[in-house]
């Protein structure tokens, strides 16, 4: 065999184990629930009492997650709302199994005294978490959850762009399914009633 031959058969050899060790690894980290695999995580936070609250905390109940902030003007309220009537909607022993909970984007302004005021305004059983801003960070990032700014010249009155959809996450903190915005109270009670009554 040629020098040229030989090198031309290592890159191409090179070229196989590169593609095979690349396509393993999206087959490990896809596993069998598709793109839900890689959504939530471990985080740190608060709830509206002040009590730490992690990823642990949550397990053993399903969870119903929304990034949010409280002085948004409409879409988080609606969300809000909307995950309350369908917690209301639920049949008790179902909604027994399912916390509800909300997570700020915008932890300069949600302290734990700003939630514990907002909390009146929805379903009891919710937690308002918030943190410091790099572990609210974190836990956006652990669900792909995007959130920014919006450019504004005060320092206290501004508004955030956020995604808005609503998790619903397993006992064992793993992503289930999703609702968008548009979702009714109904539909989503019929969904969560479907997983977590099975
Ligand atoms: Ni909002």
């Amino acid at each position: 065999m040629s020098t040229r031959v030989f090198v031309l058969v290592v890159a191409l050899l090179s070229a196989v184990l590169a593609a095979t060790a690349v396509g393993g690894y999206l087959l490990w980290t896809r596993g069998d629930q598709g793109a839900g695999a890689m959504i939530g995580g471990p985080f740190t936070l608060v709830d509206q009492t002040g009590r730490p609250v992690t990823q642990d905390t949550l397990k053993g109940k399903w969870s119903l997650i929304y990034f949010g902030y409280t002085y948004c003007p409409d879409v988080c309220p609606t969300s809000l709302s909307v995950m309350s009537q369908a917690m209301d909607a639920l049949d008790p022993a179902l909604a027994a199994k399912v916390t509800p909970v909300f997570i700020t984007v915008d932890p300069e302004r949600d302290t734990v005294e700003q939630l514990a005021l907002y909390h009146e305004s929805f379903h009891p059983s919710f937690l308002m978490l918030t943190g410091t801003p790099e572990q609210v960070r974190q836990t956006a990032k652990a669900y792909r959850v995007y959130y920014r700014k919006a450019e504004n010249d005060s320092a206290t009155e501004y508004l955030m762009d956020h995604s808005s959809i609503t998790f619903l996450m397993d006992p064992n903190g793993n992503y289930a399914t999703h609702f968008g915005h548009d979702a009714t109270p109904e539909a989503m009670a019929e969904t969560i009633g479907k997983l977590v009554g099975k």
